[in-house]
Parts: structure tokens; sequence; C-alpha cells
């Protein structure tokens, strides 16, 4: 398995927002398929432990390049680099999640959620895609939310970013399938990540899973169809809300979960 996915879709990768949490066990999961990696993340010290970790646990070649995705020259940047490296898999993981009511947050912190979450995976994309076209295989995964299928109260922006590349990565699944490129959006539930554990208080909501499981379902649904939710409880409740009830009870729903995030 490790060998068709790495003919596919290396021989490097790159993962945006790799050190911690979900984007640790995505680039985890892709060295051990045997591919080389350019990891990024503003804090250079930690992806520098994470990149060692790996080099050391699955033999592989991996490049840690302190970067906050948020930066004005994003599209430069990321074209030099991936210069010298024939990149055959990007993963779009990075997110900006400030919790709070819109009226109450900074003008600031909401644009960064727009430079993070929506300006970047774009760049991401156009940057990574034209090289993939050209060879005729490669592979995209953007991490989307259950929280972008519906308003999600106390996240606002942040769901509103989900919805964003939700449908991003649904129009490129068309667009790049037919040229030998998959895509798969991630329309997780919770995870247990840092940054979840800081949002939830410590709590968890139904049906959470730990992010190993999240990166293995995403990278297993390449080629498989646009979207992938993983988790049985969390495909349920996409059924319920999304097929089911209305869409202001979907709503209401949502925001039992998310006004408990601080
Ligand atoms: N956790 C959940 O419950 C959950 C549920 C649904 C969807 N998701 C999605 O899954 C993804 C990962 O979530 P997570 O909980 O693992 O997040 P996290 O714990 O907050 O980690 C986010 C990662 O992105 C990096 N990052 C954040 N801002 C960045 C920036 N401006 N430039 C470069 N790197 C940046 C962080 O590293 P640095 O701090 O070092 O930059 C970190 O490696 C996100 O897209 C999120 O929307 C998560």
């Amino acid at each position: 398995m490790a060998a068709s996915f790495a003919a596919k879709y290396g021989p490097w990768a790159v993962v945006a927002g790799a050190s911690e949490g979900l984007g640790a066990a995505f680039a985890a999961a892709i060295a051990a398929r045997g591919l080389n990696l350019l990891l990024l993340a503003r804090r250079g010290e930690v992806l520098a432990q994470v990149a060692e970790d790996l080099r050391g646990r699955y033999g592989v070649q991996v490049r840690a390049e302190a970067c906050d995705v948020a930066r004005p020259d994003l599209a430069d940047a990321l074209a030099a680099l991936t210069a010298d490296i024939e990149v055959g898999l990007g993963v779009y993981n990075a997110a900006f999640a400030p919790v709070g009511e819109l009226h109450e947050r900074s003008l600031d912190d909401l644009l960064r959620v727009v430079d993070v979450n929506v300006r970047a995976p774009v760049i991401f994309a156009r940057t990574l895609a034209p090289a993939m076209v050209g060879r005729g295989r490669g592979g995209l995964v953007l991490m989307s939310s259950l929280a972008g299928f519906q308003g999600a109260p106390n996240i606002a922006a942040y769901a509103a970013s989900k919805a964003f590349n939700t449908t991003l990565g649904e129009s490129l699944w068309s667009e790049l399938g037919p040229r030998g490129v998959d895509v798969a959006v991630c329309c997780a539930g919770a995870v247990r990540t840092p940054g979840y554990a800081v949002a939830g208080g410590g709590g968890e909501a139904p049906g959470t899973l730990d992010a190993a499981r999240v990166a293995q379902d995403a990278l297993a649904g390449l080629g498989r169809g646009p979207d992938i939710i993983p988790g049985t409880v969390n495909k349920l409740a996409r059924f319920v809300l999304g097929r089911l009830l209305p869409r202001r009870a979907a709503i209401a729903i949502m925001a039992g979960s998310t006004r408990a995030l601080s």
C-alpha cells in the first residue's frame, strides 16, 4: 500500500500547519508511507523536533521551515521553498479559530481567520497544483470541519472559512480529478488536538477522534470522492443536521457545541 501511495503522491509532500495536533499526525502518516516531507508552521523549534523524530522513525528526508502562512508574500515563499523538490501531495491543515461572538472579537483577529483559513489555502493549491497537473498525478487534502456545513455561533468567521474550504476542495476535486490529481476535503468533527483541548476547556464532544485516526481516514479517502467525514458519529451527525433537519434546527444543535467553546 505504501509503495502505491508513494508512486501516486510522492516523492515529496508539503504539510502546512505541521508542528502539532492533526498536522503532525498527517506528517507521521505520510512519512510512514515513504514520502519525504516539507513541514511548515510558525514555531520553528517545535517543527524541527517533529522533523527529527520523523527522520529517525521512517528514514525519509524531512525539511522544517518556520513560516507564517498569513505572510503577505506566501505565494513567493512557497514557490521558493518547493522549487527544488517534486511535490506530489499537499495537505493544508493550518487554521486560526478565535472563539467568541463576532461583534466582540477584534477585526484583526477576524481578518487573520481570512488570511490563514481562506487566502492561504487558495495560494497553497494554486502553487502546488500546476506541476501535479503537468505530471498527471498528485493529491491535495484540505482540512475542513463539520462546523462549516451550517451556521456555528461563537466561531462564526472560522465556520464560514471552513465552508469556503469545503466548496474550494469540492470544486478542485471536479477540476483536477480528470487530470489525475486527487483532491479531498476532510470535514472533521471534534479531534483530540492541543487546539481543541484549549478551546474545549478539557471537555469532549460526542464522537471525538484521535488525530492519527483522522489523518489516516483523510489519506485513505484520497481518490474516493470529494468529502471525507471521519467517524460514524460524525457521519450520522452530518446526515441528521444536513438532510433531516431544517436549517434553523441544525444551527441550534451546532450552537449547543460551539457555544460551549471558550
Ligand atoms: N481539532 C478539532 O477538533 C478540529 C475539528 C474540525 C476541524 N479541524 C481542523 O483541523 C485542522 C487542525 O486542527 P488542530 O486542532 O490540529 O489545530 P491546532 O492544534 O491549533 O494546530 C494547528 C497547526 O497549524 C499551525 N498553524 C496555525 N497557524 C499558523 C500560521 N499562521 N502559519 C503556519 N502554521 C500555522 C500550528 O503550528 P504553529 O502554532 O507552530 O504555527 C499547528 O501546527 C484545522 O484546519 C482545523 O480547522 C480541527
